[in-house]
């Protein structure tokens, strides 16, 4: 599962989507988690999908992710401003790979 403490367990290392990435990167194999408030681990994503068929207010989009091992495409949290908190998308990834920072 996701690190809940990511933030401080790891660096930011690039931006993507108007978001931050934190490492380690070492594409293609290794890509970070993306987002801080609405935060996916793609190094654990599988592309189940559910989160962007879940979200009320369409936070996630897909990118595409060739050659990485798990799975080559992500849900990348590209509106993650727009989150509700409504924590659907935390309870039906299949492998824990979203954390969202409710406060
Ligand atoms: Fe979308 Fe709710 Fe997840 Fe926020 S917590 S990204 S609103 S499903
Ligand atoms: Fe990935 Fe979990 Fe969404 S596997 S596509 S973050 S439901
Ligand atoms: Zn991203």
């Amino acid at each position: 599962a996701i690190d809940p403490q990511f933030h401080e367990n790891r660096d930011q290392v690039d931006e993507h989507n108007g978001h931050v990435v934190w490492g380690p990167v070492d594409e293609p194999e290794e890509l970070g988690i993306h987002g801080t408030h609405v935060a996916v681990d793609f190094d654990i994503c599988l592309a189940d999908g559910a989160c962007l068929e879940d979200c009320p207010v369409d936070v996630f989009e897909w990118v595409e992710t060739p050659g990485h091992p798990e799975s080559e495409e992500k849900a990348d949290p590209a509106n993650e401003t727009q989150c509700i908190d409504c924590m659907l998308c935390v309870d039906v990834c299949p492998v824990d790979a979203i954390d969202v920072d409710a406060g």
